[in-house]
This record gives structure tokens, sequence and C-alpha cells, in this order.
């Protein structure tokens, strides 16, 4: 089973020189900007690389990994082509949802570091032009949280309002009642908890231990203003928003309706319980206010140097492509640079109408924002469990990884995608770390199994930590050929196609920032597209979704007859003479520059 976070339980659940034109027609609300230097436009083609902190590099032996340890690996990530790191939070936590939790805002977690040792990782990244982008969760602290031990330790208290509180249904002297209505956790059970002391139930959309502040209270909004000032003037690139959808409920306070089938008989879970929608709690517009005054106060520190535009990128699990445009904000109101796009890297099946549809939608649906595509994350299995068919999973990586880069916008993927890491679950509910995957075991193991330490080399433990170091989590087995130092040198390696991938997206303007046009369009094997700036080549990309081989002919309007010139395909594959006869092996990939 696959979490699906807050995913609506109806869904499943560069630096490219001097480009300076951003093709599209960009609406009044679009944030494409004609005139901005490209220390401004790096996020139009970003490649983003998420680090999850604990599971990178231990550098001080307790088998967790810290923020030294990404200092340490920013040569690797800059030899990959990567221009921003997001960071998981590592903010002060009693780590019961492993950071997102958060019990200080301005500070670090003493697990991950110190301060000082966050100010040397933004400088020494800085020289190698990444940006770092904090997490931010404004939807829950840690209910360790200073304002929430406050909250909670009287109803007069000034912080009662910052969070959710309510009197339950039918409460006596002796007894709390029921909780306030039916609104259930994302991790499972009753999203309301109760408090014996002030005899009231608070709301929770995650766990117990993560309660939800209150948005509809202006001081909440004063407190994160300043909180991302912090970071940002110790030089961030920007944030991601944790469960930013989830920020506000129906003030109401009514029901979450029962899903039905067809037939109209209620949709139960694995448990013989109904499944909620989750309308009343989830996209609620109230979110767009927020955001805007967010935008504006990271906007406060836009500049032209390095690190130029500070980028809002949302966690936005949306339920199609119109939900997705709002998050960019209405004219005049920009909200997100780039709010994740999880219609496409979220079909988790190999279906070519399926992808051509979502990768279209995202070119012409948006009003010419910029896309940010994503195929996996920490919440999530990796690749090979939601992609991969066990035989041909490298193959399988390449067709995914150029679908993430050789689209239009910006690309986000995960520590060891690059190499192959695959998902390794708990092997027994008493190696479980992930409290969601204990309570559900064995139904759902949690999300230890994508968690997992990063695979540097084939010494004991795979270089995260030393030989003699229990990690937190056990390392794959398959880690001896999995591994960056076996893959680095090695040109057919996966590694060596990430980067070539990446490289070409920073190095060619058209792949940077051409516009998208979907071609072959009947076939239901091959994906094809073709990407087009003015003043350059138009480029071809084609990926067999099929275990076996494929021929496509491509039909340019205007250019018949027209050769080709690879730019990069899968080892072992023929340069095609011509568009009209471009041959696949089995899931391979093919890039070309068109050349009239
Ligand atoms: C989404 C995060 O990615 C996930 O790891 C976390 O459990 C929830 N939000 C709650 O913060």
């Amino acid at each position: 089973m696959h979490w699906t976070g807050n995913i609506a339980r109806s869904a499943i659940a560069l630096s490219l020189g001097a480009f300076t034109l951003f093709a599209g027609a960009p609406s009044a609300g679009a944030q494409s900007n004609t005139t901005a230097t490209s220390e401004q436009d790096w996020w139009k083609n970003a490649v983003i690389y998420e680090i999850y902190p604990r599971s990178f590099q231990d550098t001080n032996n307790d088998g967790i990994g810290d923020l030294n340890g990404i200092t340490q690996h920013l040569d690797y990530l800059q030899s990959l082509g990567v221009n921003a790191i997001w960071l998981s939070p590592i903010y002060p936590s009693p780590q019961v949802d492993f950071g997102y939790d958060i019990s200080d805002y301005e500070n670090i977690d003493p697990q991950y570091g110190t301060l000082a040792d966050f100010d040397h990782l933004i400088a020494e990244a800085n020289k190698r032009h990444i940006r770092v982008i904090m997490d931010m969760v404004m939807n829950h602290t840690s209910d360790k949280h200073k304002w929430f031990v406050e909250s909670r330790s009287s109803r007069n208290n000034p912080y009662r309002d910052w969070y959710m509180w309510h009197d339950g249904k039918g409460e006596t002297a002796t007894s709390p009642g029921e909780p306030p209505n039916n609104w259930e956790s994302d991790f499972g059970g009753s999203a309301w908890q109760w408090d014996p002391k002030t005899r009231q139930y608070y709301y929770h959309k995650f766990y117990a231990e993560q309660p939800d502040l209150n948005w509809n209270n202006p001081k909440v909004h004063e407190a994160f203003k300043q909180i991302i000032r912090f970071w940002l003037k110790r030089g961030v690139g920007g944030f991601r928003f944790d469960a930013i959808t989830t920020l506000f409920e129906d003030p109401e306070m009514r029901d979450e309706e029962v899903l039905k089938d067809k037939n109209g008989n209620p949709i139960l879970d694995a448990k013989g319980k109904p499944e909620l929608n989750d309308t009343r709690t989830n996209n609620l517009p109230e979110v767009h206010p927020v955001m805007q005054e967010m935008r504006h106060v990271a906007d406060e520190f836009d500049s032209n140097q390095f690190p130029g535009k500070r980028v809002l990128i949302g966690e936005t699990y949306l339920p199609n492509i119109a939900e997705l445009l709002k998050q960019y904000g209405p004219p005049g109101k920009p909200e997100f640079e780039l709010p994740m796009d999880t219609q496409v890297g979220f079909i988790n099946k190999l279906d070519v109408a399926a992808f051509r549809s979502r990768i279209d939608d995202a070119e012409h649906q948006l009003d010419g924002n910029i896309p940010l595509f994503v195929f996996d994350n920490h919440d999530n299995p990796r690749l090979d469990d939601r992609y991969g068919d066990d035989l041909h999973n490298i193959d399988i990586y390449r067709v995914i990884s150029t679908i993430l880069f050789a689209s239009r916008g910006a690309s986000l993927f995960y520590y060891g995608d690059a190499i192959g890491m695959k998902t390794t679950d708990p092997a027994s509910k008493e190696d479980v770390k992930d409290p969601v995957g204990i309570r559900d075991w064995p139904r759902f193991k949690g999300r230890d199994g994508e968690r997992t330490p990063m695979q540097w080399d084939n010494s004991a433990n795979a270089g995260f930590t030393s030989a003699s170091v229990k990690p937190w989590l056990p390392v794959p087995p398959q880690y001896h050929d999995v591994n960056v130092q076996v893959e680095e040198p090695n040109p057919d390696s996966l590694l060596s196609w990430y980067k070539d991938l990446i490289h070409l997206k920073e190095s060619s303007p058209v792949l940077a920032v051409g516009d998208e046009t979907m071609l072959d369009t009947g076939n239901n094997k091959v994906l094809s597209w073709m990407r087009q700036n003015p003043g350059s080549p138009a480029v071809i990309v084609s990926v067999n979704f099929t275990p076996a081989p494929q021929t496509v002919s491509l039909n340019l309007p205007g250019s018949p007859g027209a050769n080709l010139t690879t730019l990069l395909k899968t080892p072992g594959e023929s340069d095609p003479a011509s568009l009209g006869a471009i041959e696949l092996l089995p899931y391979g990939v093919y890039v070309g520059e068109v050349k009239p």
C-alpha cells in the first residue's frame, strides 16, 4: 500500500548563462519576467534535489545524518548539476514525525548540528551556486512547541486561540463525550484529541503530537512571517511549504462525507471502515491570501545577486490541473512559483496516454506558469516500487528521468534516484521507525522503506556512517553494486545518465525553456514530444513505455525528411538516419536535435 499523504482519498491516494526570454504566453498572474536576469529566473528550469538529512551522511558517528554530512557532499551535488537542495525539516523536534513536528522554528536540532553548521552549509553551497531550500511547516507545530505548551495550559492563556480547540459532543462531568465531528487524521483515527486539563478537544490533521495551528488568528500569520524572514536573512533560496492545502478547515465544522461507489454504497477501507472525502479539511480557498502574504515577504528579499529570486514551492497534492493552476495565484497576486505538479509523477503506471494528457495539461492549462514535476519523495515508495518491473528497472528509470528533465519547467528529484536505490521496507514490526507503520503493520509498513541511508560506496554501511555504527535504518542489501563510487566512472550507469540529462537541460536553451508539443499522439507504446525555442533547432524526445523494441516515425510539420543529431540515447541504441525510423530498445529513450 502507498501512503497517500494529503492526496485526496478519492485520487490515490541551471545555470543557463543568459536566457532571458520565457517561451509561452503568461497570464497576468503568471510569474514570468522577460526582463529578469538569469539569477532571477533560475527557478524556471531549476534542478532541485530533495535531501532527507537524517539519511544522507553521518559525520559524528551517531547513525543519523547531519548538516556537515550534506556540506561534505556538495561537490557531488554540483557534479550532478543540482542548483537547489530542499532539506526536509532540520529544526529542533521531538522527531515523532521525523522533523515534521517542530518545537522551535528558529534553530537547528542538535542531532543535525548547529546554526553555525547551517551557515557553513549555506556558504559552501553558495560557492557552488547551489541554493538551500528549507521545509516550512505552517499547518501544525509539535505539541512540545512553547506556543502549544502555553495554549493547552488554560482556556484563558493568550496562546489558546493559536490552535483549534473545540468542545466535545455530549460531554459530562465524568466523560469527554464524542469528538466535535467525524474528521480524521491522515495517519488514521479521529483528528480530535481530548485534553483533560482544559476539557476540550484539539484538532490534528496528522499525529496527535502535531496540533494544527489556527490560521484564522492574525498573530499566527505574523509569527510565520518573522520565521520566514529569519531564514531568508540567513541566505536560504526559498521554502517548500508542507501540507499547505490543509491550513484551513470548514468554519461550520460540518462532517466529512462518506465516499460512495458508483452504486451508491459506501467505500470501505482495509479495516472495513467507510472512507471519507476531505473537502472540509483540505484545499479550502482561505489558503490563497496566506500564500500571497508569504510571497510578499519573500519578495522583500528579491535581488539580482545569488541566490536571486527566493522561490516558494508547494506540497500540493491536488485532484486536477485546474486546482493546481490556482496555486500560482490570481492576476497580480502571486503565490507559489512552483507548486508541485503531482498529476504527472504519481500516475504510478507507465501508461502513455495518461502521461501524454497530463504533460499536455501542464503545458497548456497552467497559463504559461512553470510546472514543477516530481516523481517521488520521502512519503512514497521509490520508483522501483511504483514503476519498475524488476527486470528492466534501470531502463525504466531512464524513461522516468527523461520525462522529468526533458519536459518544460523545473524538476524535483529525491536522493538515491540517480543511482537507482530501491524501496527497502523494514523486515519486522520491531524494526519500524515511522509510527504509522507500527500502527498499521503489516497492511502498511510505514515510510521507512524510502528513507534508507544514501549509498555512497561499497564499504560497510555504504559509506553513510562508520562500519562500527548502527545506522538509524538499515542499508539496503544492493549497496555493493548500487552506489555513487561504482556508478561514477561507468559511462553507461544510471548516474551517468542523470548527469548527462541534467547537463543537457541546463546547457540547451530549447530544453531549458522551450515549448513542448506532443508528437505521434495515436501511439500507445511510445511517448514522443518536441521542444522548441525561437532561434534554436527543435529537440525531439521518444521514450518507449514497453518491454519490447519499438520503431517510431515522427512527422514534424514543415520538416519533411529532416535529419537528426543524437543528443542522448539509451546505451546500445543506434543513431537513427531520420525522423522516419527511430529504433528504441525495450524501455529505450532517444533525444535528438532536428536538423532541417
Ligand atoms: C507531508 C510530509 O512530507 C510528511 O512527511 C509529513 O508526515 C506530513 N506532511 C505532516 O507534516
